[in-house]
């Protein structure tokens, strides 16, 4: 066991919940410490949750300090209700969060942004998490992993009607996206984008930026979950 420790935002997402227990039994990090605005409902002896108001993120500034610092926060413009509060959870509050955590020392910041994302993209999504990328490489972490997966695949507590046809569709192209130019379009299971970060931290393979495409997300992720699928 290591020194090292961990910090996730986003645990009770998508793909958040499938990193959080994969961080705590990798052996690699001593303590894995989330930040959330509601209780995470798991137990274990190296996790700290701590609970707080986003909004309020300021005032728990102390809590924001690890070494590895993954970002799996993330709404929806039909969630947020409006551009501005999509925003403010997608921009800002990771911005947020990377800026206290450098401050207090952190080594390398794994974000989960998006394919397309692009500050000069028409749609207003890819426009933030190109922004959001563009000023995250800015703060000059010593390792920054941008992971730009297409669509997540898995169970999610409240379902998206859109998200399940498009999984739906391109879950049924795979074995022709799989092998052609396009592969960086598949579709991906939540969990190999978790294995993959949870790889990227471990292994650390580049120092500086580096930006992890839906290709990359499946060969980082593929001996791992070829074992865990065996
Ligand atoms: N959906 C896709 O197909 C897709 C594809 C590519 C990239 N992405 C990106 O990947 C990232 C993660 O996606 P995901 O599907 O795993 O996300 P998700 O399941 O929607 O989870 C998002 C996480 O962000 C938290 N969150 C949202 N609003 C918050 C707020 N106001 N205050 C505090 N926490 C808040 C959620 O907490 P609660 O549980 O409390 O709501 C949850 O932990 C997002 O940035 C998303 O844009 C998604």
């Amino acid at each position: 066991m290591t020194k090292r420790t961990a910090l996730l935002v986003g645990a009770t997402g998508l793909v958040g919940q499938n990193l959080l227990p994969l961080l705590l039994d990798a052996g690699v990090w001593k303590r894995v410490t989330t930040l959330s605005r509601r209780p995470i409902d798991l137990q274990h002896r190296r996790l700290r949750q701590k609970v707080f108001d986003f909004d309020t993120m300021a005032a728990h500034a102390d809590a924001i300090a690890a070494d590895d610092i993954f970002c799996c926060l993330g709404t929806t413009l039909r969630e947020a209700g409006d551009k501005a509060r999509f925003h403010r959870v997608d921009y800002d509050y990771s911005m947020q969060v990377a800026t206290l955590a450098q401050r207090a020392g952190a080594e390398h910041f794994l974000l989960l942004s998006a394919l397309g994302a692009d500050e000069k993209s028409l749609f207003f999504y890819s426009q933030v998490k190109g922004r959001l990328e563009r000023d995250l490489v800015q703060l000059n972490y010593p390792r920054t992993s941008i992971f730009q997966p297409s669509l997540l695949l898995g169970e999610r507590r409240q379902q998206r009607s859109m998200e399940r046809w498009a999984g739906w569709a391109l879950t049924r192209l795979d074995p022709l996206l799989a092998q052609g130019p396009l592969s960086h379009l598949r579709a991906v299971p939540a969990q190999r984008v978790a294995l993959a970060m949870r790889q990227v931290a471990v292994e650390r393979p580049f120092p500086g930026p580096h930006t992890y495409t839906c290709r990359d997300i499946f060969a980082w992720s593929a001996a791992l979950s070829l074992q865990s699928e065996r």
